[in-house]
């Protein structure tokens, strides 16, 4: 429909049928993060098939895949995260996972699929590139520390000039991509405080320093920082999400444990909450004469997308689907580890629209029935294709 002068429009006829099956293969066969041995072995041996690709695994469950064009050019980074997460599947398909209470509740079997058929394409044409392409299979995207930041350290973005890389969304309609310049995820760091106070009857509570009372009263004033100690427009969520005390009804408990998480986009903003939790945690115990100990643990850096190379993928992603299937993607406060590679290159990470509500492929991320709609699968790789053929053709490097 489109009017679009690219060597790898169309694809090959074997992508629809092979992209699927490898898919559908890893689907089955999920691995945690950091455990991606049989899934990093799987990625090895199709790439070794394939002409041309240097191939390392700078860890022990990533591999890495480089393609040299024919003649001198700039180097682009394409990245694909292949670990799957704890939760037990709840699909009925006939390729479900095998492995109990693991799946691939994310779609990184597909971006792990996108990525082999682009690399196995590109590999075929690479007399007629120029340039230098690094293909990222990428461990331990869901588990802090995660990969990425092991990759960026092993050097596989060194001398790279932009990383690209996408999410399949399963409530991102089929056919649509999203694209943001710009901030587009959170940094999602984390928190725990303890509180410790005195244990005693339920009886006598004035004899006691009651850590549930405080805990939860902690609980509602840990959203003060959110409504009245940080500028209402930096974007920011405070938010407890496990609060473990005690264990009968006549016994007040001697501590407290209280977990959570904090969202937020600006560095600002990131360094000032932890001393704010501390402040407020200090500040409520020291009323009852509890003490607490609070331990922060920051996990990714935000998602910042680069202006030029998102609007690049903008164009490559209106010649490949139509500017209304184009959609932008309002931010998000999930994390995501490509900021890892953001961090040292300029990058971008967009969303391939992967839902079909009359499929009834409806559910999120991380649902136990979450799937996509495999049709995404063919537009993830037109994207890379066109995106990587637009950057070759640049003349830095
Ligand atoms: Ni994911």
């Amino acid at each position: 429909m489109n009017q679009i002068s690219s060597k790898f429009e169309p694809l090959p006829d074997w992508v629809a049928e092979q992209v699927v099956s490898w898919r559908r293969h890893l689907h089955q066969h999920p691995e945690l993060s950091f455990q991606e041995h049989n899934t990093a072995a799987y990625v090895e041996q199709l790439l070794q098939q394939w002409e041309g690709l240097e191939i390392s695994r700078p860890t022990a469950t990533s591999v890495v895949a480089i393609l040299r064009g024919a003649e001198p050019g700039p180097t682009v980074a394409l990245r694909a995260d292949m670990d799957a997460l704890p939760i037990h599947e709840e699909n009925s398909f006939d390729f479900v996972s095998t492995a109990p209470g693991v799946m691939h509740a994310c779609g990184h079997d597909g971006h792990t699929a996108m990525l082999l058929a682009v690399a196995k394409i590109l590999s075929e044409q690479r007399e007629h590139l120029r340039g230098e392409i690094r293909f990222i299979f990428q461990h331990a995207e869901e588990l802090p520390p995660g990969g990425a930041i092991e990759l960026v350290n092993a050097g596989v973005v060194d001398d790279v000039d932009w990383v690209f890389g996408v999410h399949l969304a399963s409530l991102l309609p089929v056919g649509q991509i999203g694209i943001r310049a710009g901030e587009m995820m959170a940094s999602p760091d984390n928190f725990t405080i303890v509180v410790k106070g005195y244990g005693g009857h339920a009886a006598y509570p004035h004899r006691s320093i009651d850590v549930i009372a405080i805990g939860a009263q902690l609980v509602s004033h840990l959203q003060h920082i959110v409504s009245r100690l940080t500028d209402p427009l930096d974007r920011l969520v405070v938010s407890v999400t496990q609060f473990t005390a005690g264990s009968s009804h006549n016994v007040i408990p001697d501590s407290a444990v209280l977990k959570g998480t904090v969202r937020s986009f600006k560095s600002s903003v990131r360094k000032e909450v932890p001393e704010l939790i501390k402040r407020m945690a200090e500040g409520v115990a020291a009323v009852y004469g509890a003490t607490v100990d609070v331990q922060f643990i920051y996990g990714y850096e935000p998602v910042v997308n680069d202006e030029w190379l998102t609007s690049l993928v903008k164009e490559a992603a209106i010649e490949l689907v139509g500017e209304e299937a184009v959609i932008a993607t309002p931010p998000a406060m999930g994390g995501e580890d490509f900021s890892a590679y953001q961090q040292r290159v300029p990058g971008t990470f967009v969303n391939i629209g992967a839902g079909n509500e009359e499929a009834g492929i409806v559910y999120p991320h991380h649902h136990p029935k979450f799937t996509f709609d495999e049709d995404g699968l063919l537009n993830g790789v037109r994207l890379f294709l066109r995106v990587t053929e637009k950057l070759l053709s640049e003349q830095q490097g």
